[in-house]
C-alpha cells in the first residue's frame, strides 16, 4: 500500500502529530512573551499570534478532538479543551474589536496568555499522552498529514517573507536569550 511511511531517515518520515502541535504551542507562547515584553500593543505580532492560534485550534478541532471526544478516558478533557478554545477566541476577539486603551489591552493580553498557557499545559501533560495510547501509530500519521494539509490551506499562500516571525527565528531567539551576555 502506498500509504505506508518509510522510517528510513528522519527527513522522510511524516512528523509526529503531537510534535507538530507542540511546536505550534512553543511559537504561540513565544509570541505572547514578545508582546508582553514590549509592554505596548504591537499590531504586527498580534496579527501573527491571532493567525497562528486560529490555524492551530482549527486543526485540533477538525482532526484531533473529534476522534477523541467519544472516548471515555479522555472525553472530559476534550470537552474542556473546546471550551478553552472558545474562551481564547473570545478574548482574542476582544483584543481585536473594541478600541481598548493600551493599559486595558495589555491586561487582556496577559489574561489571554494565562488561559492559553493553562490550555497548552493540559494538552501536553494530560491530553496528548492519553491520546497517544488511544490512537494507533498509523492513524496518528494520517492525522499528522491532515493537520499539515489543513495548516497549509488555512494559513494561506505567500506568507513567507512578509515580515513574520518564523518558528525558526523564534527558536533561535530563545536560544540566544540564554547565550547573551558576551559582547564583542
Ligand atoms: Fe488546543
Ligand atoms: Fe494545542
Amino acid at each position: 500500500m502506498e500509504k505506508q511511511i518509510r522510517s528510513q531517515g528522519k527527513e522522510e518520515a511524516v512528523k509526529d502529530v503531537f510534535e507538530i502541535l507542540k511546536n505550534d504551542h512553543k511559537l504561540v507562547k513565544n509570541l505572547f512573551q514578545e508582546i508582553m515584553k514590549e509592554k505596548e500593543k504591537n499590531e504586527e505580532i498580534f496579527a501573527q499570534l491571532k493567525s497562528e492560534l486560529e490555524v492551530h485550534m482549527e486543526a485540533e478541532e477538525k482532526h484531533l478532538y473529534p476522534r477523541l471526544e467519544n472516548e471515555e478516558k479522555i472525553r472530559e478533557l476534550i470537552l474542556e479543551a473546546y471550551e478553552e478554545h472558545a474562551l481564547g477566541k473570545e478574548l482574542m476577539g476582544k483584543l481585536e474589536g473594541d478600541p481598548l486603551d493600551e493599559e486595558h489591552w495589555l491586561t487582556v493580553i496577559k489574561v489571554t496568555s494565562d488561559v492559553i498557557d493553562h490550555h497548552i499545559e493540559e494538552e501536553e501533560k494530560l491530553m496528548f499522552p492519553k491520546a497517544k495510547q488511544i490512537i494507533g501509530r498509523e492513524e496518528q500519521q494520517s492525522i499528522a498529514e491532515a493537520v499539515m494539509r489543513q495548516k497549509q490551506v488555512t494559513s494561506g499562500a505567500g506568507e513567507e517573507g512578509m515580515g513574520k516571525i518564523s518558528k525558526e527565528e523564534i527558536e533561535e531567539e530563545t536560544e540566544e536569550d540564554t547565550e547573551e551576555g558576551e559582547s564583542i
